[in-house]
């Protein structure tokens, strides 16, 4: 199995759903990043592209797609993106690339949204991949602290933990901080999602519930789709 080239033909195929004149979500992660190089590579008239991250941003720009922002355009199309997890019911975790909240806007905004995985993320049960969650920096121990007690609500006992880089805590385009919770099985991602939403540090969950239209899955022998 290769895991790259499954993700270029996820990539390849959902860039043949963008159309001349769309405002386009564009995802953040690699996945994403080979959505962006194919559909730079159709030459497209008048597309009008909204990252959903600044790593996205430089990508799309050298390769001559034209960005906007969501101010510019509220309206989006169709957005394309990544994911962590694809579960029963196109129920997703993303965040992996700690671009979830300015993904989760982007996806909010979009008439439609397909997204991209290779053949391994597609799941019977969300939470083997760790749950990421963005929460303000200020008092995030406290935070911490109450998404344990939530996890616990949901018989999760493994605690969440604030996400590392070499050079100290990660930090989003937007300046906060990534708790991962290692939940091992999420049963039921909808009371989860609510509950979190619920602390008040917690900006955004990496759940992506009734989001996504439709799944491209690369394989090793091409492209298989999944309806909701
Ligand atoms: C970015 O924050 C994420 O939501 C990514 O879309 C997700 O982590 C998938 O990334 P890969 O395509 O790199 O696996």
């Amino acid at each position: 199995m290769n895991t790259e080239i499954q993700k270029r033909r996820a990539g390849e195929a959902a860039a043949q759903h963008v159309e001349v004149g769309m405002v386009v979500g564009l995802g953040t992660g690699s996945t994403a990043a080979w959505f962006v190089k194919a559909l730079a590579a159709r030459g497209l008239h008048d597309l009008r592209c909204v990252p959903t991250s600044e790593k996205t941003a430089d990508l799309a720009r050298d390769l001559g797609l034209t960005l906007s922002t969501l101010e510019d355009t509220p309206r989006i199309d169709l957005t394309v993106d990544g994911a962590d997890e694809v579960g029963p019911g196109l129920a997703l975790i993303k965040g992996g690339g700690a671009a979830l909240l300015r993904e989760k806007l982007v996806w909010e905004a979009s008439a439609r949204c397909i997204v991209i995985a290779d053949h391994a993320k597609v799941v019977p049960v969300l939470g083997a991949f760790p749950l990421p969650i963005e929460v303000v920096a200020f008092g995030h121990k406290t935070t911490g602290n109450r998404i344990a007690d939530v996890l616990a609500d949901h018989d999760i006992a493994a605690p969440a933990r604030v996400r590392q880089a070499d050079r100290g805590l990660v930090r989003t385009d937007g300046g906060n901080l990534i708790y991962d919770a290692a939940c091992k099985a999420i049963h039921d991602p909808a009371r989860l999602a609510d509950d979190l939403k619920l602390i008040t540090g917690v900006v955004e969950h990496g759940l992506f519930l009734d989001l996504a239209d439709l799944a491209i899955i690369g394989t090793d022998d091409g492209v298989e789709t999944i309806n909701p």
